[in-house]
């Protein structure tokens, strides 16, 4: 099953050997705005005509990587303002786990069972799946997991850490939203005992959840905010966002705490600034908002009517479709690809589906992807009775 791509545009991929797929998910929460964006297409070509890569930081001011921080700071809740630039999800964790050390002094981390945070040592040092863990171990010193959207289990947050990190929806968990009470409870302690707060909002952010950032939906700003994925708008782009006198902690003792070669790359930065400049004015997250309300009724009447469904949950076009059992997912996602339509299934949890399409995709793309999964979804049944 493999795909030799030739060409991605909007919600479609197109292989060398002429077939064509809907694209389900958006190389994991990238494609927001759809695949080779012309608008992002051009700033690209612009910026890669006027210098690549010169140096980050030091002395150096390029002004494409200004502009986009200073966007960034206007979507951001307040007092983050203050933006660090990396080239991917798992750097921004890492720096925004060595901030929270830098910023607190202190060295126990809190992160939530079932996450993900990345594969680095660091992050995958608060990722919560033992299975990736143990063959690496060993990794970070003094971390602990709690269950997530366990509210009584955050008693156990305490003076000795410096930060708490948790996605506010977890993705590869399984498309897991919290219920209303666990981010704002979440907030609480770590206020009081001094912890930085970190939201991963790698999967979250830039509209795929039906808000800009998923912590709108609970009105919780953590004290550390980690983007990637969507920001660069199918370029390599990461970031982590605190406020200014937080972010400062990294300039003293020793002045160059954190640095990194790449990290906020020009291209990379006006790729982003475009693909923002898409979301906006389209209003993405709205769109997704509803559509994915409609999408989530559409598949729940699928299961009532085929069944093999067990949920189906999500915010906006972050979805998860959970079945009976991993081998039914696994035959319908084969069902569904050899249709023409890309799933996958999330890392942790291999009985739920991902759904998360592009945010732009076209009304008769979702009918067209409905069509494929209800047919995939009787086939994957069959194949289960013909099995047994
Ligand atoms: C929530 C979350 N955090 C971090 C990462 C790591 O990001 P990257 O693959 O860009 O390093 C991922 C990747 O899937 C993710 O889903």
């Amino acid at each position: 099953m493999w795909l030799v791509v030739e060409r991605a545009r909007g919600s479609k991929v197109y292989t060398r050997d002429g077939r064509e797929y809907l694209d389900s998910m958006s190389g994991i929460c990238v494609a927001n705005i759809g695949h080779s964006h012309p608008e992002v297409v051009a700033a690209v070509q612009r910026q890669a005509a006027e210098y690549l890569h010169v140096m980050v930081y030091g002395e150096y001011v390029l002004p494409v990587q200004v502009e986009l921080a200073a966007r960034l700071a206007r979507l951001a809740p307040e007092p983050l303002d203050t933006i660090y630039f990396t080239n991917s999800g798992t750097e921004a964790n890492e720096g925004a786990l060595k901030l929270a050390k830098k910023w607190t002094g202190r060295r126990r981390l809190v992160a939530f069972e079932g996450s993900f945070h990345g594969d680095s040592h660091g992050s995958l040092s608060v990722t919560g799946r033992e299975v990736y863990r143990r063959p690496f171990q060993p990794l970070l010193p003094e971390v602990e997991f709690l269950p997530f959207d366990d509210v009584a289990a955050l008693e156990r947050i305490d003076e000795s850490a410096a930060a708490v990190i948790t996605e506010p929806i977890q993705g590869e968990g399984g498309v897991r939203v919290p219920g209303d009470e666990f981010l704002p409870a979440l907030r609480r302690p770590c206020t009081e005992v001094g912890a930085l707060l970190i939201f991963d909002e790698v999967q979250t952010g830039f509209g795929r959840t039906g808000a800009m950032f998923a912590l709108e939906h609970w009105g919780v700003v953590p004290d550390i905010l980690v983007l990637a994925k969507a920001l660069g708008a199918g370029l390599p782009l990461g970031a982590f966002i605190a406020a200014a006198a937080v972010m400062r902690a990294f300039s003293v003792d020793p002045p160059l705490s954190h640095v990194t070669t790449f990290g906020g790359n020009p291209v990379c930065c006006a790729a982003a600034l475009a693909g923002l400049e898409v979301l906006g004015r389209e209003a993405l997250p709205r769109r997704a908002a509803s559509i994915g309300e409609a999408l989530r009724a559409a598949l729940r009447e699928m299961g009532e009517r085929i069944g093999g469904v067990v949920d189906v949950r999500g915010k906006g076009l972050h979805m998860g479709l959970e079945l009976e059992s991993p081998a039914l997912t696994e035959r319908f996602v084969r069902a569904a690809f050899e249709r023409g339509l890309i799933l996958g299934w999330t890392l942790h949890t291999r009985q739920v589906v991902r759904i998360a399409p592009p945010l732009n995709l076209s009304e008769a793309e979702m009918q067209a992807g409905l069509e494929i999964m209800a047919a995939a979804l009787v086939e994957a049944r069959a194949g289960r009775r013909e099995e047994g």
